[in-house]
């Protein structure tokens, strides 16, 4: 088979590019490892910057999340015994952030997917990228007994940290930068009322915890948690109580609990590979960079990630201007710098390192104080959280 870009990896990422290049009569095939069901058994992100709702809306996959999404305004931060606001409308200029699953935005792109007769393989095994450096890069995959062979013009990476399109770059072209938290995140999905109607951060002697929500009759509970532990070690009982020993006291009252219908470990990292592009192939998203989630910037990275990739395209097959190709790598790593340090500052804030000094116990604190107290330190928390322009 021929087509023009050929996509591996059936995530957001892959997903909206194929269904953006598509609308724009660009061709591609889009190879997912595993199953529909499976991608969206997944439970990850849950704030989504305006930036990428826009996004959304261009692919014509935005009517649900418009619908059922919640726009929020603002966030709390809870700590050392005060529950503080951060008004993200006012500090930003007027924006805010949609809440509304990844779970939810990933079935909406299969949906559009399917109903424009898109071409999308799951169970794709054994994909392998060859000949990225010429003007004929092809890509095999393995369906069953069958090994099937997609020729294109260009190849994205957009299968996630633990994919092969990365891998595909030689080591000595590639750099990454690597930096491993001693610590996960424990998240439960819960068919409850949410405890807040808007996110509740939380900074205590415990360890981190966060209140979110999928929408008013389903919450999403985090807190940190030791590398060491395992779900099995967590009962919903120990989860609850855990989560309330760590909350305001008002608010842990208020929580209302119930049986998890999801329960998983996160370990923190942040990672990026530069360069984003090798020949014929380029990364996009997880693929490229992962942060941890404090600062709800992940999906979000991958959506500007998508907006340069999606725009020089268009420039190659519309305009026969390859500038955007060429210059993808660089003006995709210049945002995502800057989602890495937004996210690695909200970690460095908000939990508990098993290895700080007491020294490091005051600067946090001392943060936080001055966090709320300063409207321009109010203002780069804002205009960071709601998104960057791409
Ligand atoms: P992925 O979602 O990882 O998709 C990659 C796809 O490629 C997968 O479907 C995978 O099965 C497939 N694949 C892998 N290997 C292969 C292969 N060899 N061949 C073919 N296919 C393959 N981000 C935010 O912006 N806001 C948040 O609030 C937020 N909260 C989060 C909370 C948690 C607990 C976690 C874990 C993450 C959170 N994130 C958040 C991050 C966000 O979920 C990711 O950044 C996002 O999933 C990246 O999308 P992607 O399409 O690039 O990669
Ligand atoms: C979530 O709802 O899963 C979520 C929200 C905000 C974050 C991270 C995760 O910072």
């Amino acid at each position: 088979m021929k087509v023009q870009v050929c996509i591996i990896g059936g995530g957001p990422s892959g997903l909206l590019l194929s269904q953006l290049l598509h609308l724009q009569g660009i061709e591609t095939i889009l190879l997912e490892k595993y199953s529909r069901e499976h991608v969206l058994s997944r439970i990850r992100a849950g704030v989504l910057e305006h930036g990428f709702a826009k996004l959304m809306r261009e692919a014509q996959c935005g009517e649900r999340m418009d619908r059922e999404g919640e726009i929020h305004k603002g966030f709390h931060i809870a700590h050392d015994g005060v529950l503080d606001h951060v008004d993200l409308y006012k500090y930003s200029g007027g924006n805010s952030v949609i809440v509304y699953g990844q779970t939810e935005l990933t079935r909406d792109l299969y949906e559009a997917r399917e109903r424009f007769g898109g071409k999308v393989v799951h169970n794709a095994e054994d994909v392998a990228l060859h000949e990225l450096k010429s003007d004929k890069p092809y890509v095999t995959y393995r369906l069953g007994d069958e090994t099937l062979r997609v020729d294109c013009d260009y190849v994205v990476g957009a299968d996630g940290f633990h994919g092969v399109s990365r891998k595909s770059i030689p080591k000595d072209v590639l750099r990454e930068y690597e930096k491993v938290y001693p610590f996960g995140w424990l998240g439960v999905l819960s068919r409850t009322k949410p405890v807040s109607p808007e996110l509740i951060y939380v900074k205590h002697d415990r360890g981190f915890a966060l209140c979110s929500l999928r929408s008013q009759v389903l919450s999403r509970y985090y807190i940190q948690v030791p590398l060491t532990d395992k779900v099995e070690d967590w009962s919903d009982d120990a989860f609850w109580a855990e989560l309330k020993r760590r909350l305001p006291e008002k608010v842990a009252a208020d929580l209302i609990t119930g049986p998890s219908i999801e329960k998983s470990i996160a370990p923190l990292r942040s990672f990026v590979a530069e360069p984003m592009q090798y020949g014929k192939l380029f990364l996009a998203g997880d693929a490229a960079h992962i942060v941890p989630p404090t600062g709800a910037r992940g999906l979000n990275s991958a959506a500007s990630d998508i907006y340069y990739l999606y725009h020089a395209l268009l420039g190659h097959y519309k305009k026969g201007d390859d500038a955007g190709l060429a210059g993808y790598s660089e003006r995709a790593l210049a945002r995502i710098w800057k989602a890495q340090r937004f996210s690695w500052w909200m970690t460095m804030l908000l939990h508990r390192f098993p290895d700080r000094l007491a020294y490091d116990d005051q600067l946090q604190r001392t943060e936080l104080g001055y966090l709320f107290s300063s409207e321009s330190a109010m203002r780069q928390l804002a205009e960071n959280y709601v998104g960057l322009p791409f």
